[in-house]
């Protein structure tokens, strides 16, 4: 029988910080989620975020990137029936052999408005076009880089006075408010 009926398995990638899985992790424990994380894989042996995952109690696996990571990903993911991937600040680009033999949903989350800045250094590149707004974009991934369809996306003001580090600050927190919204949405129409 399911432990947690109704709820997807999901797994979530991550390279770096992990403030986005720390928020995914507190949406999961909610009565209402739709989502229990099962396992945290990082092709970064060194990431932040893993500490938090593994103080939450959720198995962790580290796969440097030069040791066939998408081959072990996918035989843990088969392992631990996983229905979804959530790529949280994960910064490796997965293939579409990956995405073909995991066929189940993966989401990423995005530092920009897409399809505006897809890539890297979002932040620097929406204030040197003098943009008056930055944002953050939750997409299914497909094989063409930050380009599936968008789930949710939100706003913030650019102000004159922001620069790199307060536009970020100021991004990512609307990142944690949206993914676990757009989680909902996406498995509540699937
Ligand atoms: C977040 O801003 C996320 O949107 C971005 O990396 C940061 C990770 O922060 N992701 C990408 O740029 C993916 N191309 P976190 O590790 O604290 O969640």
């Amino acid at each position: 029988m399911e432990k947690y009926p109704g709820k997807k398995n999901t797994a979530v990638f991550i390279s770096g910080k992990g403030s986005n899985l720390k928020s995914l992790i507190k949406y999961s424990k909610k009565k209402k989620s739709l989502i229990k994380i099962i396992l945290v894989i990082s092709n970064n042996p060194d990431a932040e975020g893993l500490k938090y995952a593994s103080r939450s109690k959720i198995k962790i696996y580290r796969i440097n990137n030069k040791s066939n990571f998408e081959n072990k990903s996918l035989k843990l993911l088969k392992k631990y029936n996983t229905d979804l991937i959530c790529l949280a600040g994960f910064m490796k680009i997965l293939s579409g052999n990956f995405i073909k033999q995991f066929s189940k949903p993966i989401l990423n989350i995005h530092p920009s408005l897409l399809p505006k800045y897809k890539g890297l250094n979002t932040h620097e590149r929406a204030i040197k076009n003098k943009d008056r707004f930055a944002g953050a974009s939750i997409h299914k991934v497909t094989e063409k880089l930050d380009s599936g369809k968008v789930i949710l996306q939100k706003k913030v003001k650019i102000l004159k006075t922001d620069d790199v580090r307060s536009l970020k600050k100021k991004v990512l927190k609307i990142e944690h408010e949206i993914y676990p919204k757009a989680i909902n949405k996406f498995l509540t129409n699937l």
